[in-house]
């Protein structure tokens, strides 16, 4: 019997040859938002990883989007012809049927930010710092400017940029599009009560939280053409007393589907730098599960899930449709072959590498 890890799953009119994804990760080494040689070379290798579905990371829809000034943008027609290049070129050494994703977003009060490596501080006097956006003029951690809180006319700005990006995304050619919702972005500081105090329309009840991330995925779904399906990644919750929890989780899943969304991905945090993390193996496929059978709309699980014999289990038991991994394709960017021949299924090897098969395959 084929491992349900490796049997195909659509994703709207999509048809993924597996449920095995390259999780959307930050390279924090883009020029002024445009890929270079190095996503170059990582989308390469991510696009030989035997994953059904390789999502690309974080991609701003306006220069003051980006979290840091090495985060990819898809705000200028040189971002998006670079962008281009890589993609198409991820595709000519892809096995047949691969898939690629773009995860689309606005870093919100969380722009403006050191590299990981760099410290990963608020920008300071003399590195370049920009000012940021946000649902509510309260700042990340008090050691950081105060974002400004978006007023409609920015809002509606906002909503054209996220339209723009996609319709750069759908011109270069991502067979998927990927709202980033979660980890304390823009569209996660309209959603949480921490950090979202507005008095208008879009602060209070949850109906009025949500209405930005309603605005958003209407506005982005009628740009984007019917043959690319759109997915979200979630916050499902902020592990903060007060903020977004599980229960909310399941109604924001089903304002998305609602919207036309047709996979969420269920990640957790980021919205408090001081929230208490329970991070162990596993640990947030709990809410992915909820939001598949409380919204009735595909999930992705991810987080801290290492081992093929993992990834099955979530798959088979019906807790996920979708797993994705991100570190585990860092440390090892032939992690989806590796599952194929653990799970017995088809190795996908390119033809050039056939040879290594064998190598591939766990010990007897
Ligand atoms: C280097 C790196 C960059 C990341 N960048 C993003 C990103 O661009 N967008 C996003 O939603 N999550 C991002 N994440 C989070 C991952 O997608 C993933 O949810 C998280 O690492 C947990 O999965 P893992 O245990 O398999 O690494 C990043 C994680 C890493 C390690």
């Amino acid at each position: 019997m084929t491992a349900a890890l490796l049997t195909p799953f659509d994703i709207g009119p999509v048809t993924l040859q597996n449920r095995i994804v390259v999780a959307p990760m930050c390279q924090y080494s883009a020029d002024d938002g445009s890929a270079n040689d190095w996503h170059h070379q990582h989308l390469m290798m991510m696009a030989m990883s035997g994953a059904g579905l390789v999502v690309v990371e974080a991609t701003a829809v306006e220069r003051r989007g980006r979290i840091t000034h090495g985060c990819l943008g898809l705000y200028s027609d040189d971002n998006e012809a670079a962008l281009k290049r890589v993609l198409d070129a991820a595709r000519r050494v892809a096995p047949p049927g691969t898939k690629f994703g773009i995860q689309i977003g606005h870093a919100g009060r969380k722009a403006s930010t050191a590299r990981p490596w760099e410290g990963g501080h608020g920008l300071k006097p003399g590195e370049d710092p920009w000012p940021t956006v946000a649902a509510s003029a309260l700042p990340l951690t008090p050691d950081r400017p105060a974002p400004e809180a978006l007023d409609a006319a920015g809002i509606a700005r906002t909503i054209a940029a996220f339209v723009q990006a996609v319709e750069r995304a759908a011109r270069i050619g991502f067979d998927v599009v990927e709202l980033h919702c979660a980890h304390g972005y823009l569209i996660n500081s309209f959603l949480s009560p921490l950090s979202n105090v507005r008095e208008d329309g879009y602060g209070g009840s949850f109906e009025n939280r949500a209405r930005f991330l309603r605005e958003v995925v209407s506005a982005v779904r009628a740009a984007l053409p019917a043959r690319i399906p759109l997915g979200a990644r979630i916050s499902a919750t902020d592990w903060t007393p007060g903020g977004i929890d599980g229960d909310d989780a399941v109604e924001i899943a089903r304002v998305l589907k609602a919207e036309g969304v047709v996979y969420v991905c269920g990640s957790t945090g980021g919205i408090n730098p001081a929230a208490k993390v329970p991070a162990a193996p596993l640990f947030q496929v709990p809410f992915a599960e909820r939001i598949r059978r409380e919204a009735g709309v595909a999930s992705r699980a991810v987080g801290m899930i290492t081992t093929p014999a993992e990834a099955e289990a979530i798959v088979a038991d019906g807790r996920a449709d979708l797993v994705a991994l991100a570190r585990g394709f860092l440390a090892d960017p032939r992690w989806g072959l590796r599952a194929a021949a653990a799970l017995g299924g088809e190795i996908r090897l390119p033809p050039q590498y056939l040879r290594a098969a064998r190598l591939l395959s766990p010990p007897h």
